[in-house]
């Protein structure tokens, strides 16, 4: 199966060869080509280049694109899409006034979730994620990492992440998935952490890794949740399951956590709206891909990541949503990509790059997707028509997508 996209206004995120992620200075550039044309082949990129260069081939199925350009999907690298039921009445009280401890400190936030979670069924559960993400698909993202860690118990987690395998098997998109099991304490082991950690590391790990249940080990390292020395505990029990670390840390307050990560070769460290010169200097020159999650900071009315400074210094960085009930309740990576720009003083160029290319790396999926590669998925946005591509984070909240393609095929 044959599709010919013709006449591409511009075809962006074009690389030869691919690139790991890119990085400082290099995320400015965002290779571009002008009226393009771009092959798909059995729902992989076959070839691409500029019209002028095109020679005729046979084809299933020819797209005119004129006018319109042609972009890799997004990479969201961190969501909790598995989750049951809203929490629109912690949005209020935060309206009027209780901050996100607050509510947490009154039996809200995660543990709320969780016990939702627990009494909702595997299949009920399912339906409500399955929901979410064909919503997130229609708004761009073709490639997506979802976590647990609304369980907090050993049949809740493992129900969690069963659901995120049915979704592996009848999704095409990419989908990793990520044990969260130290999202916060469960009110059963409220004076017992260590109890807690130990089920975790001796009872759940061992089961997951058994049913090859997920690939990336996570923890919430925050003051009244996990301390560096118990993420260290995690992800050291995670390594030896292999279970490779993607965390939490520095949302609200910078404890060590960022060092600890560079330091177990973590794949990610999230959030970082708490950032200090230490930080960012333990992050130069490693492999640990920050990532910043600006829906959160605008939902929470907390800072946003210093984005500008850490690209300045040279760091790479990747964008995602956080989608999740309690502190971003949406995963529209179109609206991210804005506010990296309006909020965090990205240039359009940076953003497309943190939420591809430097996505896909934070999902260890940079051989596949994030970028217009010979032999990556054709997962693909085609925009409506437009005259630049500074207009897709210009015109915040509107969609500016005609449609979504994965594995060569039109999903919207
Ligand atoms: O990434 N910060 C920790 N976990 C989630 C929010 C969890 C919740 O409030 O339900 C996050 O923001
Ligand atoms: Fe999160």
């Amino acid at each position: 199966m044959r599709i010919l996209f013709k006449n591409i206004k511009e075809l962006l995120q074009v690389r030869e060869t691919s690139v790991d992620f890119v990085s400082g200075k290099e995320m400015s550039q965002l290779p571009t080509i002008k009226k393009a044309y771009l092959l798909v082949e059995d729902g992989i990129i076959k070839d691409f280049g500029a019209m002028t260069d095109f020679s005729n081939v046979e084809t299933d199925e020819v797209v005119d694109a004129s006018g319109k350009m042609i972009l890799p999907t997004w990479c969201d690298s961190h969501t909790h899409l598995v989750y049951a039921g809203n929490r629109e009445s912690e949005f209020v009280d935060k309206i009027k006034g209780l901050s996100y401890q607050d509510i947490a400190n009154k039996g809200g936030g995660i543990l709320n979730s969780a016990k939702k979670l627990q009494e909702t069924t595997e299949d009920d559960l399912y339906q409500q994620t399955k929901t979410r993400l064909d919503e997130i698909i229609a708004l761009g993202t073709g490639a997506v990492e979802i976590k647990s860690g609304y369980g907090l118990t050993e049949g809740s987690e493992l129900k969690m992440l069963r659901v995120i395998r049915r979704l592996k098997e009848n999704y095409s998109l990419p989908i990793k998935a990520t044990f969260l099991g130290a999202h916060a304490v469960p009110s059963e082991y409220k004076d017992d952490k260590a109890g807690y950690l130990n089920m975790l590391a001796e009872v759940l790990m061992p089961k997951i890794a058994e049913e090859n249940l997920a690939e990336f080990v996570d923890v919430f390292c925050e003051e009244g949740y996990f301390s560096v020395a118990d993420t260290e505990f995690v992800m050291e029990a995670g390594k030896r399951h292999g279970l490779i670390p993607k965390i939490h840390v520095n949302q609200f307050t910078s404890i060590g956590g960022v060092e600890s990560g560079v330091k177990f070769n973590a794949l990610s460290v999230d959030h970082l709206e708490e950032m200090t010169d230490d930080d960012i200097e333990n992050l130069k020159g490693t492999k640990t891909m920050p990532v910043a999650l600006p829906g959160c900071s605008f939902f929470l009315s907390i800072p946003y990541t210093p984005a500008r400074k850490m690209i300045d210094s040279g760091l790479p960085l990747a964008l995602a949503t956080d989608y999740n009930p309690g502190s971003s309740p949406s995963g529209n990576m179109n609206f991210v990509v804005s506010a990296a720009c309006i909020k965090m003083k990205l240039t359009p160029e940076e953003a497309i790059n943190a939420a591809t290319l430097n996505g896909a790396y934070a999902m260890g999926l940079q051989n596949q997707v994030g970028s217009i590669t010979k032999g990556k998925d054709a997962n693909l946005i085609l925009t409506k028509s437009i005259n630049s591509y500074n207009f897709i984070p210009y015109s915040f909240g509107v969609n500016q997508i005609e449609s979504v393609y994965i594995k060569g095929i039109p999903v919207v």
